[in-house]
């Protein structure tokens, strides 16, 4: 049996190989912006959209090659939005991915910076990558634009996010939200994956609605972990949601009906991609992987 956790880890690698060759090092002036950019790229990180680009990529018949530059660029979009997601202005944390967070290591200026890099470097990727005609590239970043800005992706998503803290919120705009700062680029990865594969049809649509599910999921179980694990196991200040007042689903169901709920979009994930007449196998672990996970 081919085990997520081992594709995970070879994803992990092969990707923060890619990502390495694609940042500045910390010998290019300005040094201090590289080495903050570095200091939140390489502080670890599960890589999980990655992780989706190059498994619905290669399930659809792309090779692993063709896929890298672009789960490099998508994990570059995502850890910038964590760099700013961490500021005082934001979610004021001081810890992530297990180390101090940008800001608190570099100062806030340079964290801002350090985040507005990784999105240019994000785009500069895609359009400079050799081993893709020009008009998927185009594509892709028209897809991870779209993905990452507003109205429809994680920038837009972040200020609902902000505008919800402190309010009493129907669970129909908590999904929203967690729809647009998180579901929107993982569906922006694995629409990606598939126009690298060149696939359309039926499978496309099958694979959009299982990423849809998917980006839900990943944001309630992060719901779920900020109040089930410790500031050890997640690398990132445990408790913060209900101190900042949060829009969450365990604040609107409690732990176990959220769990239950989790579960439950799991199994629509893996049954969205039935229609798919190849190999998912790793697409079911993925989804399996994103509820049990504990970090
Ligand atoms: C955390 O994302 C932020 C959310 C969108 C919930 P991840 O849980 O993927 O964080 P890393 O990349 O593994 O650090
Ligand atoms: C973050 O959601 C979503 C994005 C970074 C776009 P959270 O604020 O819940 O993420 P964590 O818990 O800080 O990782
Ligand atoms: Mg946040
Ligand atoms: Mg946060
Ligand atoms: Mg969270």
């Amino acid at each position: 049996m081919y085990l997520i956790a081992e594709f995970l880890d070879q994803v992990r690698s092969e990707v923060d190989v890619t990502l390495d060759s694609l940042i500045p090092t910390e010998n290019d002036e300005p040094k201090n912006l590289h080495s903050a950019i570095r200091w939140s790229v390489f502080a670890g990180g599960k890589r999980v959209r990655p992780a989706i680009v190059i498994a619905v990529g290669e399930v659809l018949g792309a090779t692993r090659k063709r896929l890298l530059a672009t789960a490099a660029a998508i994990e570059m979009v995502h850890t910038y939005s964590l760099i700013h997601d961490d500021l005082p202005s934001m979610d004021n944390d001081d810890l992530r991915r297990g180390k101090a967070t940008c800001h608190r290591k570099y100062g806030e200026a340079t964290a801002i910076l350090a985040g507005d890099v990784l999105q240019t470097l994000a785009f500069k990727a895609i359009a400079e990558d050799g081993r893709l005609s020009y008009e998927c590239r185009v594509r892709i970043i028209s897809i991870l634009a779209t993905a990452s800005g507003s109205p429809a992706g994680m920038a837009g998503g972040q200020q609902l996010d902000l505008d919800a803290e402190g309010r009493i919120t129907t669970i129909e705009e908590v999904e929203l939200i967690h729809r647009h700062k998180t579901g929107a680029l993982i569906s922006a990865a694995a629409a990606s994956g598939a126009t690298i594969a060149d696939s359309s049809g039926r499978d496309v649509e099958a694979i959009n609605e299982y990423a849809s599910k998917l980006g839900l999921l990943f944001q309630i179980t992060d719901d779920l972990l900020d109040v089930t694990q410790g500031t050890k196991e997640l690398g990132k200040t445990a408790g913060k949601d209900i101190s900042a007042l949060k829009a969450t689903y365990p604040a609107h169901f409690g732990i176990e009906r959220t769990r239950e709920l989790a579960v439950k979009i799991r199994d629509d994930a893996i049954a969205a991609i039935a229609p798919v007449e190849k190999n998912t196998e790793i697409l079911k672990g993925l989804a399996s992987f994103i509820v049990d996970r504990t970090n």
